[in-house]
């Protein structure tokens, strides 16, 4: 049995793959358990752990790390000889093992596109985890997209950064495009929307479609010089915008070792 600490986005992203008879979700919050309950009508939802028994389950906590202190701390004596697998950022494993006090615990960095098995996730296992228990972690997220095994914890942040938090990037620049084909276009906003997912397929499909080609070149096929591409992608290079997207995601990872130290009291 796999027991999910919390049954948010991350979980759901998760356990869409996992027979409901394989997992139990712990989940206090009631619009939560209502949507959960809707959704996945066989899935086991208990407000508390204590509404479970078991001893030798996975248990992954996969709430917000400000919440998880408290939450480790609540649980600790009934998970002592669990393996324990956080999905939360920034908390680093010697944090885990001392709250829990029990150093049996792995840490996954999985993102939300998992829920459409596209997703990218990173794993760290400390050393006291079996390769039985390392091979089902790792078969769990393969379910759902790419994986990548580290050997080093820090990889963790670094994934966070990289591919984690990533999706809101993403949708942070469809979101500019779509804005401005209203703004300054006079667009409604159904046809900004169609127009710009449509654009950013069909880019998608372009370069999946051409996968040994430098992505600038296919830039730079659509971009004449001194022609209408190139007016806008000076803008971008006059306000340094690849600049701005390193130092954001240098931002997030910082973030990430920032929350750790925190949480780490
Ligand atoms: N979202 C992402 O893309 C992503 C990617 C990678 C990793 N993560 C990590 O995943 C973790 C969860 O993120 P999320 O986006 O899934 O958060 P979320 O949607 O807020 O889900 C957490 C859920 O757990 C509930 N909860 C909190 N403490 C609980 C407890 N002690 N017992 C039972 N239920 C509890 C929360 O309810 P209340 O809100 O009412 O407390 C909430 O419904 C975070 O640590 C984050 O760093 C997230």
């Amino acid at each position: 049995m796999i027991v999910f600490i919390g049954g948010g986005n991350i979980a759901e992203a998760i356990f869409t793959k996992i027979p409901p008879s394989e997992i139990i979700v712990i989940e206090h919050n009631e619009t939560r358990i209502n949507y959960l309950t809707n959704k996945y009508p066989d899935l086991k939802i208990y407000r508390s752990l204590d509404q479970t028994t078991h001893k030798d389950d996975l248990i992954v906590l996969a709430i917000k790390p400000q919440s998880a202190k408290e939450a480790c701390l609540n649980i600790a004596n009934k998970i002592s000889t669990s393996n324990v697998l956080s999905v939360m950022a920034g908390i680093n494993t010697a944090t885990l093992a001392s709250w829990l006090n029990n150093d049996k615990i792995s840490r996954a960095m999985p993102n939300t596109p998992g829920t459409l098995n596209m997703g990218v996730t990173g794993l760290y296992f400390s050393d006291k985890i079996q390769d039985e228990i390392r091979v089902k972690i790792t078969d769990l997220f393969k379910n759902i997209g790419l994986t990548y095994v580290f050997d080093n914890e820090d990889s963790i942040n670094k994934i966070t950064a990289v591919a984690s938090s990533a999706p809101a990037y993403v949708f942070y620049f469809i979101e500019s495009l779509i804005d401005s084909a209203i703004k300054n276009f006079n667009f409604s906003e159904a046809e900004a929307k169609e127009i710009t997912l449509q654009v950013v397929k069909g880019s998608l499909a372009m370069l999946e479609k051409n996968p040994d080609l430098p992505i600038a070149t296919l830039r730079n096929n659509v971009t004449s010089k001194g022609g209408t591409t190139a007016a806008a992608i000076d803008i971008f290079e006059e306000h340094k915008v690849k600049e701005l997207i390193s130092q954001a995601e240098l931002a997030c990872y910082n973030r990430a070792l920032e929350l750790g130290d925190i949480l780490d009291q």
